[in-house]
Order: structure tokens, then C-alpha cells, then sequence
């Protein structure tokens, strides 16, 4: 076709983008930073797993292989996963690794030009305008910088990777102060194993954060340093934890993930039926979180050890807030090896933290941020053009404001794959690839400009609504299933994947129906 593709980032939505791209005849080339793909599974803790079940976290043509039999798989089984993957489909050829992309600048009609356009890319279509994306291109071992051409680029650059969340503290009340040692869970992510456990080993360990980083590397801390030197947990807010028994995900797929799970809440851009629907039907959602939330504070020592959430599961399930516990986090805080501390927010002192909730020290050796990624600004600071850059994040208030989750309204020539978090995360980016790349083959077409930015506003204001203070994360996943209706319906395909009323109804979803989608066409 002849038209250049450029894909930043060759974790799994980059290399799902790449695959489809191919399918279609183009010759993308993927730009990745690191020396290997995998994205966030290149490099994690020892104890980091899949947290779902491996069967919904696949591609929907290329299940796991049958050596992979656990049901949660390693950090290096997801990599190998992905390589395999990678080297069938051909992708390999296509990525340039160790280039690190540290700035796009669309080159072409001015930005007045572009806000007057009543049509994406001026005349609806993917390569429409008359401009071209310049990639800068920085090789991570020479530290040279190139400057690409492509009239099409695919940011796949992912929202847990790359720029750490960091607290701010007031003037010396920082890290500055402390005699000892701060890393970001990032960093003690991509130590080496061996490296990583000597690095922990016979300290006090304090951890700022309690979602999944924290308690996964608090369990690597207790294991290594047992009750001798107990690693804290400050915690702010307390979120659900679930158990990783696949009897209790599979009991979780069908009251959470199915079709008729989504009909007991209101969904974007939902007809007055399914409106009056969800109305009447929130009643057993609300009795379905209690039932949930009842079992798990049966299971664990919720309340003894101060982390019982005051949001109900089904809110923290709506905001992608539940975390999937790691094996015996609570005997290690039975035994004292993992202390946990509620206290809204912490300051440094030489010797350690001060928790502002009781004004007391904890003592310190090393304290560790698992405080999260600031996404948001990661995909804004990849614009050179400030205009763009206050674009593409919408108001300060509000979520990124994508037209299917896929295009800014304005910003032409250009998609983002990955940018927001569901039940599904590969399944997502795989729909939204075949979209794209649908779209890109002239098989889409687009509504005008002011019917994109409503739709981007209503999805916006949903994810708003549910998820809160987290919005930026995009959470969409008490509306997953309900988002891939209309990209199947954009794509020409049939969005009841399943065979028979009841099964479609009740039984969780997952990347095994969408097989063979765009064959059906
Ligand atoms: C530790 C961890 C565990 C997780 N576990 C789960 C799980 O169990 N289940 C689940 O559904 N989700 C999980 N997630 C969410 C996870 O982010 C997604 O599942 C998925 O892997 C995201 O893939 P991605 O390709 O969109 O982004 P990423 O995996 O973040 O990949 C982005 C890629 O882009 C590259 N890149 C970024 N910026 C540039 C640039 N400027 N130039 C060139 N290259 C660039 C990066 O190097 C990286 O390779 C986890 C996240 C983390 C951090
Ligand atoms: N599969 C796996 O094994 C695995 C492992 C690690 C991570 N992950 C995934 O990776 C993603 C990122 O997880 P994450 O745990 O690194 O980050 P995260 O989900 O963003 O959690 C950040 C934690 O830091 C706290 N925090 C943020 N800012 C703070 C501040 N200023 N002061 C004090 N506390 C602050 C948050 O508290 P609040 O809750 O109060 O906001 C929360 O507890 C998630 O999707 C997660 O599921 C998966």
C-alpha cells in the first residue's frame, strides 16, 4: 500500500497493532525503547504473575502452549508467550529495538487549519490530511538521535511503564532527608532476582503503597528477611483483595463478566430499555457485591489488620481498583514478617518515615514507591506541539477523550492502542488493532468531528463517573462487553459471540469468541 506505519512500543499492543498492520499490507515498523518486547512483562519481580486466569489473557488465534500449565503464568512465560507469537506472525523483522522515540511532530496543516476541519483528518479518511508524523528516534546505545517519516503512527507506549508515580513532600520532608535508600517498585522490578533479594535481605523495608506492587514485593521481603526485619506497608486506602483459586475466578467471571453482569449498571450511550434495565436490576448488583464482599471478609482478617475497604467491591471492580493476593500474603502479617499502617499520607526523616496518622517513625533501612505510573503524562509529553499535548489528555478533570477508545478527534493520522484498562487487557488491544487497521483499509467510516467528541465525552464521563479520583486509567470494565458490541458492529461483525440466548447471556466472555471475527465479514 505503500503508506508508512510507525508503532511506538512493542509490548502486546504493539505487537497486536504490528500483526494487523501486516494482515493489511502495510510495512510498519516498530520503534521499542528496550532491548526486548514484552512491555511490563520484560521486567518484574520474582513473585509476579499473571494475575487472571492465562485462558483470558490470550491472543484470540494463538492460544498458550500446552507446556505452559499453570493457570497463572510467569513474568518469562508471558515474554516467551508474546516471542513466540512475535516469530509466527513475523513481527520481529519489523521492530527496531533499543529506539526510544523522544518526541512526534505532525508536520503539516497548522492547528487552526485542523480545529476548523468538520471531518477527522479533514476529509474522514485515514490518510486524508496532507501532513506526515516526524518521529525522533533516540538509539538507547549510542545515544544517537534520527529523525523518521511515517503518515501514520500507532502510540502503544502503555500506562504502567516508563515514568514512575513519585509522591511530592513538602521542603525537607523528602527523600532528600533520609539516610537511607528510595527506589521506585519499577526499579526493583528490573533488578535481577538474586540481585533484588540481596538488595532486600536483613533490612527494614518500608513500602509506600498497598496495591499489587506492594503486596507482591512485601511477600518478597518477608520470605527473604521473616520476621526479623518486618517490612511495612503504608497504606492510604484499603482496596479488595481477591484470592488466585481459579474456582473463586471462575465464580468471579460469571458474576462480573458476563453480558448480564452488564446489565445491572448503566452503561454510555445505552436505549431507554436497557436504561430501565439496569434501573431495575442494580438491586442485584448491589446483593451480588454484598454476597462478595461478605465471602472475602469470611477469608480474610480484613478488619483485624485495618484493611477493609469502605468502597463496595463492585465500585473497586468498576475503577480496575481489585488486586489478586498473593499466597499467603495474610499468614506473613499473622506472623509479623508484614505490618501494615493506615495513614493518609507519610513524610521522610533521616532515619525513616513518619506516618501522618499517629505521627510515629518507622524505622528504615530502604523505602519503596508503589505508588503507581503517571501514564497520563507519559502519552501527553510524547507530542512535541503543545497544542497537541493539551489535546490529546482533554480537560484536567476529565479521562483522555478517545473516539472508540482509538483516535483523538482532532489529532489526525494518529491512534493510541492500550490506553485503557479493563478485565481483558490483550483482548482489548486486539480488538482495537483489527479496528484500526479495518479503519486504515478504508472499511470504517467515521462520523464527523462534533459526533466523535460526543461520543469520546460520553465514554469520558462514564468512566468518570465510574471510577472516580482514578479516572485517568480509563477503567472500563463494568462496560467491557458492552465497548466490544459497537467495535464488532463498526467492523461489519456479528457482536453475539456466543452460540444459544442463555449462553450469551450468562456465561462469561473472553478472547476465544472473538476467534475468526474478521473472517465472518
Ligand atoms: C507488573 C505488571 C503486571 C501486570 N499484570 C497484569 C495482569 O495480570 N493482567 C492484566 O490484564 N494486566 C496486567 N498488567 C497491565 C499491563 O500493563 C497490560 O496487561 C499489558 O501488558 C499492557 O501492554 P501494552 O503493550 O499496552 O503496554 P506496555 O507493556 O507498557 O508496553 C509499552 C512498550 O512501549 C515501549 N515504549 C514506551 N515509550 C516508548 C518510547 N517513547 N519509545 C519507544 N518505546 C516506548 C516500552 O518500552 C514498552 O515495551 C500488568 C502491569 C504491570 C506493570
Ligand atoms: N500481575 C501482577 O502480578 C502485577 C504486579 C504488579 C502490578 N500489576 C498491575 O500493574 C498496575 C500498576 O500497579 P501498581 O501497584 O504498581 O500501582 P497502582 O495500582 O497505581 O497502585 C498505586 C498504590 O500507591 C498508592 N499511592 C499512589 N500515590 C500515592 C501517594 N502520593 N501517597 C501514598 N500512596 C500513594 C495508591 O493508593 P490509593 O489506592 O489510595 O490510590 C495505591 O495503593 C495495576 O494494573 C496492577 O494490577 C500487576
Amino acid at each position: 500500500m505503500g503508506k508508512q506505519v510507525a508503532i511506538i512500543g512493542a509490548g502486546v499492543s504493539g505487537l497486536l497493532a504490528c500483526k494487523y498492520a501486516l494482515e493489511k499490507g502495510f510495512s510498519p515498523v516498530v520503534f521499542e525503547a528496550d532491548d526486548t518486547l514484552g512491555g511490563v512483562w520484560a521486567h518484574t519481580t520474582e513473585s509476579t504473575r499473571l494475575q487472571d486466569p492465562k485462558d483470558s489473557y490470550q491472543f484470540t488465534d494463538f492460544p498458550w502452549p500446552s507446556s505452559v500449565k499453570e493457570v497463572y503464568p510467569s513474568g518469562t512465560q508471558i515474554v516467551e508467550y508474546f516471542e513466540s507469537y512475535a516469530k509466527h506472525f513475523g513481527i520481529f523483522p519489523c521492530i527496531r529495538f533499543n529506539s526510544k522515540v523522544i518526541g512526534i511532530d505532525y508536520i503539516g496543516e497548522s492547528c487552526e487549519e485542523i480545529e476548523s476541519w468538520e471531518l477527522w483528518g479533514g476529509k474522514g479518511k485515514p490518510f486524508g490530511s496532507q501532513g506526515k508524523w516526524h518521529i525522533k528516534v533516540q538509539n538507547t546505545k549510542s545515544c544517537t538521535s534520527e529523525v523518521y517519516e511515517a503518515e501514520f503512527v500507532v502510540l502503544c507506549i502503555g500506562q504502567f511503564s516508563g515514568l514512575p508515580n513519585i509522591p511530592e513532600f513538602p521542603p525537607g520532608k523528602g527523600p532528600e532527608v533520609f539516610k537511607g535508600k528510595v527506589i521506585h517498585s519499577m526499579d526493583y522490578a528490573k533488578m535481577d532476582n538474586r540481585i533484588a533479594r540481596e538488595f532486600i535481605k536483613g533490612k527494614r523495608v518500608t513500602i509506600i503503597g498497598s496495591h499489587k506492587s506492594a503486596v507482591d514485593i512485601a511477600v518478597e521481603c518477608a520470605d527473604v528477611s521473616g520476621v526479623e526485619y518486618p517490612c511495612t506497608i503504608i497504606q492510604r486506602k484499603a482496596h479488595w483483595f481477591i484470592p488466585s483459586d481459579p474456582s473463586f475466578g471462575l465464580i468471579l467471571g460469571f458474576l462480573y463478566l458476563s453480558r448480564f453482569s452488564e446489565f445491572m449498571a448503566h452503561k454510555p450511550g445505552e436505549p431507554l430499555l436497557l436504561s430501565i434495565l439496569a434501573t431495575l436490576l442494580s438491586p442485584l448488583g448491589w446483593a451480588l457485591s454484598k454476597l462478595t464482599e461478605g465471602y472475602l471478609r469470611w477469608r480474610y482478617p480484613l478488619k483485624k489488620h485495618g484493611m477493609l475497604p469502605k468502597c463496595s467491591f463492585r465500585r473497586d471492580f468498576g475503577q480496575c481498583q481489585l488486586v489478586v493476593l498473593p499466597d499467603k500474603f495474610y499468614d506473613r502479617v499473622e506472623e509479623g514478617s508484614i505490618v501494615i499502617k493506615n495513614s493518609p499520607s507519610t513524610y521522610f526523616s533521616e532515619k525513616g518515615l513518619i506516618t501522618e496518622a499517629d505521627n510515629q517513625m518507622v524505622d528504615t533501612d530502604i523505602v519503596i514507591f508503589a505508588t503507581g505510573f503517571k501514564g497520563h503524562q507519559k502519552l501527553r509529553n510524547i507530542f512535541e506541539s503543545p497544542v497537541f499535548q493539551e489535546w490529546i489528555l482533554g480537560s484536567p478533570t476529565s479521562a483522555t477523550p478517545l473516539y472508540r477508545q482509538i483516535l483523538h478527534s482532532r489529532i489526525p493520522q494518529l491512534a493510541v492502542i492500550g490506553y485503557v484498562e479493563s478485565f481483558a487487557t490483550v483482548l482489548s488491544s486486539e480488538l482495537r488493532s483489527q479496528w484500526l487497521m479495518q479503519f486504515l483499509d478504508g472499511k470504517i467510516e467515521l462520523p464527523c468531528v462534533s459526533e466523535m467528541e460526543k461520543e469520546a465525552q460520553m465514554w469520558g464521563n462514564y468512566i468518570k463517573q465510574a471510577s472516580g479520583e482514578y479516572f485517568r486509567r480509563s477503567c472500563i470494565s463494568s462496560a467491557n462487553i458492552w465497548y466490544n458490541d459497537h467495535l464488532c458492529k463498526d467492523m461489519g461483525c456479528n457482536p453475539r459471540r456466543k452460540k444459544g440466548f442463555l449462553t450469551d447471556l450468562f456465561v462469561p466472555y473472553g478472547p476465544t469468541d472473538y476467534a475468526g471475527l474478521l473472517s465472518e465479514q
